[in-house]
């Protein structure tokens, strides 16, 4: 060591200082304070706080309880708690590995084009008239949320309307990405803690007194964090009055297939939309619906009035995305394209992401079996109504830090619980943390 300092010292030569005290390493690296006095340029930083989702997590590892239960994390768990990586993703992942024809070379801005194509058209319908009249532009971005921030900062660069109303409440990401991209941020009333259901009247009327051109943000199905779904009926409703007020639509479709087992159905708010001839964002994530969170794989679409008016929005999309990130990942993007396109590998796809549906329908009913058999006061019946990874377990603060004291439970202090992070050996450990929350702390 002290030998290749030296001759990497003599090599640096006369643009050195000289040496103190003749010691290499000192000159190579000098103390801290030897270059400038006080302290770091960055003392005066406040320590921020956790995200509060990510954090649960945190807390999760530090607590060393062997019955801790993890409900905070929006990802899924197999029976045995574990994550699960679909046996289609392991499939497309061999086959691309097998195929030495593949490079590492940089996508296209743009990204994958086959993604993007088959991303169009699962979130469309494969006969979508849009798609067929090349009025869509499709941009592989970074999972759902990179998705949502290129759309935020395409529209604040380029829409004539910068507010956009997201629903109250919604998930935690979603006015930070739209705030820090430019818009400013309205709510409209969503959830009713009364019914624990869908306020429709207070949507209805919020949306209504919306200015024209407002942009606004709905989420395609399983709503996080309430797990409450519009009905198609009222869908329609909201379409009508959308469009009669010209507010522009930007879906986040963060679960498709998740809510309901099927793919088609639960798109089918965003075709109702697609089928009226209006324009609209949608974003969408392959996080949850094909397990590959950490591989940031996602789209977004605008659907144009005209393939011409389509060719311009991608062009200055691209504008948008290369000094933000260059151009997407290539893996996750591959992966995505090998399944889509692959009529016995999308078969299989559909089978693994409905038993993961049914998996979470079944802790649903599960809990809510456990609750009645305990007596548990209180009407439980919105944990079977709720749709999707959550469950807006109405719990308040005071009592969902009972359950993380007393319990090791945890999850959002908002009382928001990931149905695919139980199984089928915590659902009665957390129905005891239910039962002497609510008995015991108002
Ligand atoms: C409503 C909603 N939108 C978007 C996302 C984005 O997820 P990702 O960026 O991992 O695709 C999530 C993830 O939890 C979500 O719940």
């Amino acid at each position: 060591m002290e030998r290749r300092l030296g001759v990497l010292s003599r090599h640096l030569g006369s643009h050195s200082p000289p040496m103190a005290s003749g010691n290499p390493s000192e000159m190579l690296f000098p103390s801290p304070t030897a270059g400038f006095h006080g302290d770091s340029v960055f003392a005066n930083l406040v320590q921020a706080p956790e995200d509060p989702i990510l954090g649960v997590t945190v807390a999760y590892n530090k607590d060393p309880s062997p019955v801790k239960v993890n409900l905070g994390v929006g990802a899924y768990r197999t029976e045995e708690g574990k994550p699960l990586v679909l046996n289609v993703v392991r499939q497309a992942e061999q086959l691309l590995v097998n195929d030495r024809s593949r490079v590492k070379e940089y996508l296209p801005i743009t990204g994958l084009a086959d993604f993007n194509k088959l991303s169009s058209k699962l979130i469309f319908g494969s006969d979508s008239p849009a798609i067929r009249e090349n009025r869509v532009t499709t941009v592989q971005c970074l999972s759902g949320t990179g998705s949502l921030r290129v759309g935020a900062e395409f529209l604040a660069k380029h829409y004539h309307q910068r507010v956009i109303y997201i629903p109250h409440p919604t998930w935690g990401n979603h006015p930070k990405v739209f705030t820090l991209a430019g818009l400013s941020v309205k709510t409209y009333r969503y959830y009713d803690p009364a019914t624990r259901g869908l306020n429709f009247q207070g949507l209805l009327e919020d949306l209504g007194s919306a200015p024209s051109g407002a942009i606004v943000l709905l989420h395609a199905c399983a709503h996080n964090p309430t797990g409450v779904d519009p009905t198609i009926e009222q869908w329609e409703q909201i379409r009508q009055l959308m469009r009669s007020k010209a507010l522009l639509p930007f879906f986040d479709s963060a679960y498709q297939g998740f809510a309901s087992g099927s793919l088609d159905a639960d798109a089918q708010p965003v075709r109702l939309f697609v089928a009226d001839g209006g324009e609209l964002l949608a974003a969408q994530s392959y996080a949850k619906n094909m397990g590959l969170y950490g591989e940031r794989v996602g789209a977004l679409s605008i659907v144009c009035k005209s393939a011409d008016v389509a060719a311009k929005v991608e062009s200055q999309l691209k504008l948008v995305i290369r000094p933000m990130y260059s151009n997407p990942p290539i893996h996750g993007a591959s992966i995505v394209a090998t399944i889509l396109k692959d009529s016995e590998l999308y078969r299989e796809w559909t089978i693994e992401l409905k038993a993961m549906a049914d998996r979470i329908i079944s802790m649903r009913h599960q809990l809510f079996d456990a609750l009645r058999a305990r007596g548990t006061p209180g009407d439980w019946t919105h944990i079977i109504k709720q749709i999707g990874m959550f469950t807006f377990t109405g719990l308040n603060t005071q009592q969902v830090a009972f359950m993380t004291q007393e319990y090791h439970i945890y999850m959002t202090s908002d009382g928001r619980i990931s149905m695919a992070g139980l199984s089928s050996r915590t659902v009665p450990h957390l129905a005891d943390a239910i039962h002497a929350a609510v008995t015991r702390i108002n």
